[in-house]
C-alpha cells in the first residue's frame, strides 16, 4: 500500500515545541496566560484587526459573535448555505432561524444579488434579519464589499466566518476585517492549527473583552464567584496558544506553499478539458486553503467526482467532495433557503483534492497521475 496522502493535514514549524515548553517551564497549563495574550497579539499584527480574542474553537467564536448581537429564540440570521454545518449551527443553539442564501459562481460565495432578495422579501413578510453570516470557503475571498454594502444599507450586521480563510485579502486588505465581527479556526486541518482553537476578531474593542468575559464563564468583578449572565468556557488554552505562536512564525511561508499547490494542479490538470479550477477574481488573494476543481462528466467520457474520488481512495489518497450545501442538509432542509442553482451542481460536481503544505511534489504527482489515467 503506497503511504496515506491526507486532504489536509498539520504542518509544524521549528518554534511550536520551545513555546510549548515555556508554557510548561512557567506553569502556565491554563485557558490563559501570556502566550494567550501573545497570540492574540499576532492575529491582531497579522490580520490588521484591531482585537482578536483566542477562543477554544471558531464554532465558539461564532456562538458568542451571535449571542452579542442578542440574538434569540424565533429571530432570523441569513447564512450562506454553501458551507460547514458549523457557520450555521451556532444559530439553531440558540433556537433562531438559519435563511439559508445560494453561491454565485465567480467565488462560490454568497450571491449579494440574492442577499438582498432574501433581505427584502424576509421584510415584506414582517421580520428583519439579525445578522449575515457570510463564509469565504476554501480561503475564496467572498464579494465582501459588496456583501457589507448591503448590510449597511438595510443596517444588518455582518459576521464573517473566516475559519478556512486566514491570509486571503481584497483589495490588499485582510478578509476578516469587513464585518462587525469575524471568526478564525485553528483546527487540525486548516492552514495553521492550534490542535483545536479558533478566534473572534474585530475593531470594535467591546466585543471582545465581552467575548473574553463570556468565554470564561461570565464572572463579575467581585472576589467570591458571582455572576449576573450565562457564560460559556471557550477560551483557549495556554498551551494551544504555545502552538499558536509557532504557527504564526511560518503562516506566511504555508500561504506560499498551498498556493503552489494549487499551481501545480492548475499546471497539470487544466488541459483536461472536463477539469474546472476557481481562479481569483480582480483584486482578490485566496490562501487556497484548499484547491477544490469541478468535474464535468458531460465532457469527459462519463468520468464523475465519485470516480476521481473513488480511484484517490483506492490509491490511499484522501480527497472529498465539496459541502454539501446547508439547504440540502436533513437537518437544516425545513429552514427558508433563497436558492438560484448554483451550490448543488457544485456539490455534485466538486471535489477538493489534497492541498497540505505539506505535500511533496511526488505526492502531487501520484494524485494528478490517477486523475490524468482517466482520460
Ligand atoms: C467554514 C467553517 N466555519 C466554521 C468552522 C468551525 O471551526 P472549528 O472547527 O474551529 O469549530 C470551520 C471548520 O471547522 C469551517 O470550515
Amino acid at each position: 500500500m503506497n503511504p496515506k496522502i491526507w486532504l489536509s493535514s498539520p504542518h509544524m514549524g521549528q518554534q511550536e515545541f520551545a513555546f510549548v515548553k515555556e508554557a510548561f517551564d512557567t506553569n502556565w497549563i491554563a485557558p490563559l496566560g501570556p502566550l494567550v495574550n501573545g497570540f492574540e497579539n499576532d492575529l491582531e499584527l497579522f490580520t490588521g484587526s484591531k482585537y482578536a480574542a483566542a477562543l477554544s474553537s471558531g464554532t465558539a467564536a461564532l456562538h458568542l459573535a451571535l449571542v452579542m448581537l442578542d440574538i434569540k429564540m424565533g429571530d432570523e440570521v441569513i447564512c450562506q448555505t454553501l458551507t460547514f454545518s458549523a457557520s450555521a449551527n451556532p444559530i439553531a443553539y440558540l433556537g433562531a432561524i438559519p435563511i439559508f442564501i445560494d453561491s454565485e459562481p465567480e467565488t462560490w460565495n454568497m450571491c449579494p444579488d440574492l442577499l438582498e432578495t432574501a433581505i427584502k422579501d424576509r421584510i415584506l413578510k414582517g421580520k428583519k434579519p439579525k445578522a449575515i453570516i457570510v463564509v469565504h470557503i476554501y480561503g475564496m475571498p467572498a464579494k465582501i464589499e459588496e456583501i457589507v454594502a448591503i448590510g449597511d444599507k438595510y443596517g444588518i450586521p455582518i459576521i464573517e466566518d473566516a475559519a478556512e480563510a486566514l491570509g486571503s485579502t481584497v483589495n490588499g486588505r485582510s478578509v476578516g476585517t469587513f464585518g462587525l465581527m469575524s471568526i478564525l479556526s485553528f483546527n487540525g486541518n486548516k492552514i495553521i492549527t492550534t490542535s483545536g482553537g479558533g478566534a473572534l476578531i474585530s475593531d470594535d474593542e467591546k466585543f471582545i473583552c465581552q467575548a473574553r468575559f463570556l468565554a470564561t464563564q461570565a464572572r463579575d468583578a467581585a472576589v467570591h464567584y458571582q455572576h449576573s449572565q450565562i457564560g460559556y468556557n471557550y477560551r483557549m488554552s495556554n498551551v494551544c496558544a504555545a502552538i499558536g505562536r509557532g504557527q504564526m512564525q511560518v503562516l506566511p511561508e504555508r500561504i506560499k506553499q498551498r498556493r503552489r499547490v494549487y499551481e501545480y494542479y492548475l499546471e497539470n490538470l487544466s488541459e483536461i478539458p472536463c477539469v474546472d479550477f476557481l481562479p481569483e477574481p480582480d483584486g482578490s488573494f485566496s490562501n487556497r486553503w484548499l484547491t477544490a476543481v469541478l468535474i464535468d462528466s458531460s465532457k469527459g467520457n462519463g468520468v464523475n467526482r465519485e470516480t476521481i474520488r473513488l480511484s484517490l481512495e483506492k490509491d490511499n489518497i484522501e480527497s472529498r467532495p465539496l459541502w454539501k450545501p446547508m439547504h440540502l442538509q436533513p437537518v437544516f432542509k425545513d429552514y427558508p433557503s433563497y436558492i438560484n442553482g448554483i451550490s448543488e451542481p457544485l456539490f455534485n460536481n466538486g471535489l477538493c483534492l489534497p492541498s497540505g503544505s505539506n505535500l511533496k511534489d511526488e505526492d502531487l504527482k501520484r494524485v494528478v497521475d490517477i486523475i490524468k489515467k482517466h482520460f
